[in-house]
């Protein structure tokens, strides 16, 4: 199918997978796995109290995994670890070069932002969203802003 040159872009661009994020019952044991059966690079763990996760990251090459531990009383992920007892696939993590514009062309597209509805700096101060599952066939997509070039 060709496009013609007056037809109007939709969406927004995607750059690249940042992560794939699994929600873990206990990190340690989460880390060590990746550690010493697959040989990966995993950082130490790290509290992000504010958002209710201890996490720790899998360097992959070009992505990462990113291990999600519930913290705290009001952790969001402790519902998903009552569910899913195991632990299992939560979300994954694109990137794109501007995230507000991303967030705005998915709310214009009707697709429902989690949360407050704008994009919010994640503990690494880069700012980020999520699209709700439904607009997704059942994928929750983080939306996150891309590393500057010039940093
Ligand atoms: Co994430």
């Amino acid at each position: 199918m060709t496009r013609k040159a007056s037809q109007k872009e939709t969406g927004f661009s995607v750059s690249s997978l940042d992560h794939i994020s699994m929600a873990v019952p206990n990190l340690v044991k989460a880390s060590a796995l990746y550690r010493e059966k697959f040989r990966c690079h995993v950082s130490d763990p790290l509290e992000v109290p504010e958002q209710g996760i201890r996490i720790a990251y899998v360097y992959l090459g070009n992505a990462k995994l990113e291990l999600m531990e519930p913290f705290g009383d009001t952790s969001p992920i402790a519902k998903f670890i009552k569910n899913n007892p195991a632990g299992g696939l939560h979300h994954f993590c694109f990137t794109t070069p501007d995230v507000d514009a991303a967030a705005k062309s998915a709310k214009d597209e009707g697709m429902r932002i989690l949360g407050e509805g704008s994009p919010k700096a994640g503990h690494h101060g880069r700012k980020l969203f999520f699209i709700h599952p439904k607009d997704t066939f059942g994928s929750l997509i983080e939306i996150e802003e891309a590393v500057s070039e010039k940093n």
